[in-house]
């Protein structure tokens, strides 16, 4: 029989939030069934995007643009970068494997933290590289403590601003004072996947340490606000040098057509961001309360969904909820066995997925 490589034994398996084909289809459920597992937008597609989907629809037999040439230029417009400073991804998650097989060797380590995205422990898995964890203290970056654990083959720390599964942030003034302190042989990735949700001004502005030149490559994608979750489309901002780095090791054509003609179109939709924050805040607000009217231990989120402690296995409330029609996100693989991740969703699901608690707590 044919061996595959002894290092495959050492990469975990990302288990994603299960779809809602799956779901109805083992619970034999026939009403509608409410995902709040993967923190899409609960609003769904930016409409102007789907529009440009389905005019480009037709042209789908030519490949696409292999630069995203027009795509990246809009960008620039925005994030006032050069093109070359801009990687295009098929969803940003698949620029944290590149990233990381381009700077790290087998003997190389990198740091993330216990307890945040999983995709950088398996990032690490793939280029065979050892992931130092440490601790989250009050469930959010330690960011001191990440510094201290920088060993001499440290070359990658992973940060996820907010973090998933906490929706906690690392505040601006803890994210200065660690690059002042960061030696300049780490390259520090900072995956602001809920970027758009966010306005509080403790919030860090991470383009400011790439305009200063540190080794940066910030992440951000179209899954969440902008509901572009099935089209797959994320960018990550970097160095010229790192940003090339990173194209040596893509495949051709990983972004397709209509993703970046999806792209383009809702980076002009600001009426679905607009709305997408303002359901989302009136989801907090909503949810807040009524998790501690049911006595239930949250955490105050900076991005769309929210982190509950049930302090009992949150398998059991987890498999009760999608009996009600409600698919949320178990954590244990994070180490929050009592705790689900549940996305804030509109008014209507919240309300549901209350009226679901109430009754199978
Ligand atoms: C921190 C973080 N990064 C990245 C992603 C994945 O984004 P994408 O869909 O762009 O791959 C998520 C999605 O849940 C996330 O929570």
């Amino acid at each position: 029989m044919i061996q595959s490589r002894d290092f495959l034994k050492q990469i975990i398996t990302y288990k994603p939030g299960r779809p809602i084909e799956e779901v109805a289809r083992e619970l034999n459920l026939k009403g509608e069934i409410i995902k709040l597992a993967s923190n899409e937008n609960p609003l769904g597609a930016s409409p102007l995007a789907l529009r440009a989907i389905r005019k480009a629809l037709k042209e789908s037999y030519l490949y696409p643009d292999d630069n995203c040439y027009y795509f990246r230029k809009k960008l620039t417009e925005r994030l006032r970068v050069e093109p070359e400073n801009i990687f295009v991804g098929n969803g940003s998650v698949e620029i944290l494997p590149l990233a990381t097989l381009a700077y790290l060797d087998p003997e190389h380590s990198a740091i993330g933290s216990e307890g945040a995205f999983i995709w950088f422990k398996i990032a690490a898995n793939i280029a065979a590289a050892e992931l130092i964890e440490v601790p989250l203290r009050n469930y959010t970056h330690d960011l001191k403590a990440m510094l201290k654990a920088i060993k001499k083959n440290t070359r990658m720390i992973y940060i996820a601003n907010p973090n998933n599964p906490t929706g906690t942030i690392a505040t601006k003034e803890e994210v200065e004072e660690f690059f002042e302190q960061v030696p300049g042989d780490i390259l520090v990735v900072m995956d602001e996947a809920y970027f758009e949700y966010i306005d509080d001004p403790h919030y860090p502005n991470s383009f400011k340490y790439f305009r200063e030149g540190k080794n940066i490559l910030i992440l951000r994608t179209f899954s969440k606000i902008y509901g572009l979750a099935g089209v797959r489309l994320g960018y990550g901002i970097g160095s010229k040098e790192i940003i090339a780095s990173l194209a040596k090791l893509r495949i051709s054509f990983n972004v397709n057509r209509l993703s970046q003609i999806a792209g383009m179109a809702a980076l002009d939709d600001d009426r679905h961001v607009h709305k997408g924050k303002a359901v989302n805040e009136a989801g907090k607000e909503y949810l807040y309360n009524a998790y501690k009217k049911l006595g239930l231990f949250y955490l105050p989120t900076y991005a769309n969904f929210i982190f509950v402690d049930f302090a009992r296995d949150s398998q059991i409330v987890f498999e009760a909820l999608q009996r009600e029609g409600i698919i949320t996100r178990t954590i244990k693989e994070y180490g929050f066995p009592h705790a689900l991740r549940i996305t804030i969703g509109t008014e209507e699901q919240n309300r549901k997925l209350i009226r679901a608690l109430k009754k199978v707590l």
